[in-house]
């Protein structure tokens, strides 16, 4: 693994804005794993600049998003289909049919899964999969638990993670419960990972996640088995390493 801690926000970003782009200008037809939550924004601005410089075009990209909230309006401005349209996918050259987040209303959420992964398989391996890191080791919505499942499913989210993504909502009781999200076998099977962590509230987690032993109770030490993981961190989450 390759652990590489920056000094400043914008040079986390450029440097996360910089892998993703580098793979599409090498290979435009790649298949990219995307991630929601705070920590990528300032990446996904920094690549929305370097397509606005005509330095690269995802038209022949294909996007696979990492989860969706179960029973959020896709127009919530909370939904991930809201997140990845004002972050990235209005600005963005990317057909709208090769962007693909897992539908979280859909009627029949087991068959939206086995679609969702019947997706995946068509598609190939995901050539980059960005991940973000939650507080108790999540990765997607993947929480800590006995066992992990490795293929779309359905997940209750824990207490502390609903606690944690309130601060988006106008308050805990909007937060929805559930969510359908990339399970960690699809994740782990990614030719490369770019785990992104930001903050002096995550240090722990991510010293624990990469440095700890591998267990189920933190999804993230999983990515420790990976062969081609880049680990970004800033200075306040990586003070451990
Ligand atoms: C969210 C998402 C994850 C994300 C994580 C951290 O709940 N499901 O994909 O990586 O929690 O979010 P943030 O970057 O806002 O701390």
């Amino acid at each position: 693994m390759n652990i590489l801690t920056f000094d400043s926000t914008d040079k986390l970003n450029e440097a996360g804005a910089g892998i993703i782009t580098g793979l599409i200008q090498t290979n435009r037809r790649a298949v990219l794993g995307l991630a929601t939550g705070g920590t990528p924004v300032g990446i996904y601005k920094e690549v929305v600049a370097s397509y606005e410089r005509g330095l690269v075009s995802f038209r022949e990209a294909t996007t696979f998003n990492l989860d969706e909230y179960v029973g959020l309006p896709e127009t919530h401005p909370e939904s991930y289909h809201s997140y990845m349209q004002s972050h990235l996918f209005n600005y963005i050259d990317l057909p709208a049919s090769s962007a693909h987040i897992p539908d979280g209303n859909a009627a029949d959420l087991q068959a939206e899964c086995l679609r969702y992964n019947m997706l995946l398989d068509k598609a190939g391996q995901i050539d980059l999969q960005l991940l973000g890191l939650g507080h108790n080791g999540h990765i997607g919505f993947n929480e800590p638990d006995h066992a992990l499942t490795g293929g779309t499913h359905i997940v209750t989210l824990r207490d502390e993670t609903r606690q944690a993504n309130a601060r988006f909502f106008d308050s805990i009781d909007q937060v929805p419960t559930h969510a359908l999200t990339m399970g960690v076998g699809t994740i782990l099977q990614a030719k490369m990972i770019l785990l992104v962590v930001r903050g002096a509230d995550k240090a722990e987690i991510v010293h624990r996640a990469l440095t700890g032993p591998i267990t189920t109770d933190c999804p993230a030490s999983l990515l420790q088995t990976h062969p081609h993981l880049v680990v970004l961190l800033d200075s306040e989450a990586g003070r451990l390493f």
